[in-house]
């Protein structure tokens, strides 16, 4: 299975933060954004991911990420010329995709939870059709919003509709066969010009292929949409990392556990940064191991 981070867009409903520096690059407490879904693909055991961005921003994360060695993965970078929609992530990715299945997230998108590797593990494991997930918002009209009966089936999703029909969200975290590059090619602009992610996932509907993965009281999907969003997830961040001593989405970590790396080359990593308390924590995971 193949991964694509969509860290596009211009920003403009954080500016001026975002003004000379892409979204998905701002710090979330002690990290880059980028490196919270970045972890959601390595979780789920993909190793192959193309990264798309704005012509301006494509080399900073280039810069920040390269082409992925260091983290036993392949990284490729492709530009998205303008935010034509979510959609236009298979487009422009048809090639990196080929004939595997595909996992989209959107570069601003964090998750953290126990059981979250299970539910990656299980979105994996469904070769055909398309997997999303489904979570409780207290304001769901600002999102993809899913729609479900009694035993849990699909009956409608929205894009941002006035009047919700559930306070289920969609969020960014998208899983598709192969077929979704075709149906992304027929998918027509939107009201608002762009080509939503909701119609490929409405056409996964028509088809009888889509599934819906609810997401309970034990997963954060934390909002990086405001400063007070950003603030909070940092806040959150901090206070769990400060409180169990475990990193939430230290890239290096993750790839080490997955078998990306070796204990060796985790040691190089982090004492490229033993000066910080993320390079600290990686050094003591090398250490605990060696005991
Ligand atoms: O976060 C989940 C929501 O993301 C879903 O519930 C919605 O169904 C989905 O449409 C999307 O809604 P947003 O209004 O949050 O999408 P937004 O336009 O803000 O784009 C999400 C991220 O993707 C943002 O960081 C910018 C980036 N982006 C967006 C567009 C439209 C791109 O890189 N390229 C694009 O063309």
């Amino acid at each position: 299975m193949k991964g694509i981070i969509l860290a596009g867009g211009k920003g403009t409903r954080l500016y001026p933060m975002t003004k000379v520096i892409s979204k998905q690059l701002l710090p979330i407490y002690d990290k880059p954004m980028i490196y919270y879904p970045l972890s959601v693909l390595l979780l789920a055991d993909i190793s192959e991911i193309l990264i798309i961005s704005t012509p301006q921003d494509i080399e900073s994360y280039e810069r920040l990420l390269g082409n992925g060695e260091s983290l036993g993965i392949r990284i490729e970078y492709k530009i998205q010329k303008e935010p034509r929609g979510l959609a236009d992530a298979f487009i422009i990715g048809e090639e990196f995709i080929g004939s595997d299945n595909v996992c989209l997230i959107l570069g601003d998108n964090i998750f953290y939870g126990q059981f979250f590797t299970s539910f990656l593990e299980s979105a994996r494991e469904n070769h055909e059709g398309a997997t999303i997930f489904g979570y409780p918002v207290k304001s769901p009209n600002e999102f993809g919003v899913v729609e479900f009966d009694q035993d849990n089936n699909v009956l409608s999703i929205e894009e941002k509709p006035e009047k919700p029909k559930s306070n289920y969200a969609v969020p960014g975290l998208y899983f598709y066969d192969k077929n979704v590059v075709e149906i992304a090619k027929s998918v027509k602009p939107s009201k608002r010009g762009e080509l939503e992610i909701t119609s490929i996932n409405t056409e996964y509907l028509k088809r009888g292929m889509l599934k819906v993965v609810l997401m309970g009281r034990g997963m954060a999907w934390l909002d990086t949409g405001s400063p007070e969003g950003l603030l909070n997830a940092a806040e959150y961040v901090e206070t769990i990392q400060a409180r169990q001593g475990f990193y939430i989405s230290c890239i290096e970590e993750i790839a080490w556990r997955k078998g990306f790396i070796t204990l060796e080359q985790l040691k190089e990593l982090g004492k490229e940064m033993d000066k910080t308390d993320y390079g600290k924590y990686i050094l003591s995971l090398v250490e605990e191991h060696r005991k």
